[in-house]
């Protein structure tokens, strides 16, 4: 018996691993993570197969239902939205299967800062303007934010920013980058990327707030950089006709003789 945990992907049915998929399929007890996992996800389960929500649902009482699948001996696909590594309290529930030496694995999705990018078809990361992209949120009833773990501090870097769990406090958000990023300083907030009802918003630090409104639905990413709006930056080398590299020697000395 064996639990395992998969990434769900952002909310289109067909951004899941085939992996995923076919853990899903041979899995005969299913418990996914309410809302942000779409029913088109748990059409893969077997007929049969005991679907739990567990949005309602304490810590304990995840346990002790993987624990009823593993003393019949039945394994578990275990989903939560987008991917694992991130804001998925993934790690608390393996830490409570490892003291009870319950077998697992971990099988990676699409995370939601990926599908908002795609959505809005932008590269996060141009040569000369960042390098970086940091995946970050805002203080939540849930879970305090560590300390050093400031926007300010990100900020500082000029890195993409990709904060979730945030659109709520936008204007607090927009406030803090100001200082850093300038009010000319493009952003984005993606709504439901890949959900049939996906929704994009494109501005500036400067009319973000405004362009956005009374917002309702929650499920959405701030995207903050130079990145999202660039034109006027640098080709990377790596495709340049005269880059010397292991696959296309170039020059009277290639580094990577053939
Ligand atoms: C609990 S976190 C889950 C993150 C998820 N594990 C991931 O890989 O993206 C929920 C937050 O992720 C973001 N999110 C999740 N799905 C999204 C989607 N389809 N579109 C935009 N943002 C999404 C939102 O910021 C939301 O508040």
């Amino acid at each position: 018996m064996t639990v395992h945990f998969i990434g769900a992907g952002p909310g289109a049915a067909d951004l899941l691993t085939l992996r995923g998929r076919d853990l899903i399929a041979a899995s005969p007890v299913c418990l996914y993570a309410g809302s942000l996992v779409p029913e088109g996800v748990l059409a893969h389960c077997p007929k049969g197969c005991q679907i739990v929500n567990t949005a309602a649902m304490s810590l304990d009482a995840i346990i002790d239902a993987i624990q009823a699948a593993n003393a019949q001996g039945l394994d578990v696909a275990r989903l939560h939205s987008g991917d694992v590594s991130i804001w998925s309290a993934m790690g608390e529930q393996l830490r409570r299967l490892r003291a009870l030496a319950i077998p697992y694995d971990v099988t990676p999705g699409v995370p939601s800062f990926a599908a908002s990018a795609a959505a809005l078809g932008v590269e996060l990361t141009l040569p000369g303007l960042a390098q970086s992209v940091i995946l970050t949120r805002t203080s939540g009833r849930a879970s305090a934010m560590p300390e050093g773990e400031t926007l300010a501090a990100f900020a500082a870097t000029g890195a993409t920013l990709a904060i979730h769990l945030s659109v709520h406090a936008l204007a607090q958000v927009v406030a803090e980058l100001g200082p850093f990023y300038g009010q000319d300083c493009p952003v984005a907030v993606v709504w439901r990327a890949t959900w049939p009802d996906q929704r994009s918003v494109r501005a500036t630090l400067g009319t973000i707030v405004q362009a956005v409104g009374p917002e309702i639905d929650r499920t959405a990413l701030i995207l903050v950089g130079r990145t999202l709006a660039a034109e006027g930056f640098d080709e990377s080398r790596l495709y340049a006709d005269d880059y010397d590299r292991r696959y296309r020697p170039r020059g009277t000395d290639p580094r990577f003789p053939e």
